[in-house]
This record gives C-alpha cells, structure tokens and sequence, in this order.
C-alpha cells in the first residue's frame, strides 16, 4: 500500500482469528523493525516473540488483564536494551535513547503488520516487572511495549485526532 494510504488505513485491533500468522511475515515485520532508526546505531533494544499460550497469558495478566494478548497468535514484546546504550551515551543513553530505540522499532513493526495485512494494537499499560519477569528480561532490560498481532476478528473503527491547529505550533509556544 502506499505509505499515506497505509497509514491512515491503520487502526488498533482488539480481536484476532485463531489463523496463524504465517512465518514469511513474522520475518518482514521483524526485518521493518529492525531497519528503525536508533541512537548511534546501537539498536539498544531486543524483540521478544511470544507464541506460547502459557506466556502470552502471563503477559496479558502483566497488561492489567488486557486479555486480548492472550488470544493473538504472536505477541511481540519491546525491550530497552538500557545497558548498551548507557555504555555509550551514560544518562541520555539510560533514561532516553533506549527506550526511543524500542519506541521507534515497535512503531515500525506496527506500520509493517498493517502492510502484511495483520492487525494489531500497541500495549503500555502494563506492570514492568511482571513482563520482565514473563520475557525473563534480566537487568538493564526495560520493557516498552507489547504488540499482539493477528489477523483481524473485528473491523476497527478509526479513532478522532485533535485538530491540526491544536497539535503544531510554528517557530515557538
Ligand atoms: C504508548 C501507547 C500505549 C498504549 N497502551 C494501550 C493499552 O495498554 N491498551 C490498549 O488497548 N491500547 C493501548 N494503546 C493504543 C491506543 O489506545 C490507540 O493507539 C489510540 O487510541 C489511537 O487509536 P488507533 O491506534 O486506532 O489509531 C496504546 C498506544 C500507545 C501509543
């Protein structure tokens, strides 16, 4: 699709067919993911793929119950690699670019799911140290974001946005 079609065809997706996700697109989005832009090129962060029914539940009762995870055939989970880009940018690195790192990757992963024809919806609510526990994310690893994927079991309607004039301000505040 293109890209301006693409991005206004995209919308969240709460509800997913039992059809599999085939292996081919797994691979393109996560090949998408991983041509983000990242600080320095340290692409400070790592993709967990889930398929298991036991650990996908564990991340949608970490998500505050957000059960729909446990019924997407893939949850991708968006982990900060903290350390890698401490070592290099010490604060900044820690307390902002890797998790812009994860932030950007998953947005890409996003926009790529919605060219291979998958639905998904980007999750944040959710408590850090049970999804860390989940992924068995060890120190210096921050969870960001989870994305179930799958096809669509229900037609998203499309969400308002603020007006323009209340988003974009010329020059200064
Ligand atoms: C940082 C962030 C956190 C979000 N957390 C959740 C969440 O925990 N649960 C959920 O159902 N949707 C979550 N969303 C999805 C938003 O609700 C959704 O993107 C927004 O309402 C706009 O709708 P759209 O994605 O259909 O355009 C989150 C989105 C972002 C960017």
């Amino acid at each position: 699709m293109r890209f301006f079609d693409l991005i206004e065809a995209r919308h969240s997706v709460r509800d997913f067919k039992e059809q599999e996700v085939e292996e081919e697109k797994l691979q393109r989005i996560l090949r998408a993911a991983n041509t983000a832009p990242t600080a320095g090129n340290l692409q400070a962060f790592k993709i967990v793929v889930v398929r298991s029914a036991e650990k996908k539940k564990l991340l949608a009762e970490a998500a505050l119950g957000q059960m729909f995870i446990s019924i997407a055939p893939v949850v991708l989970v968006f982990v900060a690699d903290i350390k890698r880009s401490a070592g290099r940018y010490s604060d900044r690195g820690r307390s902002l670019y890797a998790v812009q790192d994860a932030t950007i990757a998953c947005a890409y992963a996003q926009l790529a799911a919605q060219e291979e024809g998958l639905g998904c919806v980007w999750v944040g609510a959710f408590d850090e140290k049970a999804v860390a526990k989940a992924v068995r994310a060890g120190e210096g690893m921050k969870p960001i974001a989870i994305l179930p994927l799958g096809y669509a079991a229900e037609t998203p309607f499309p969400t308002k946005r603020r007006k323009m004039e209340d988003c974009f301000v010329r020059e200064e505040f």
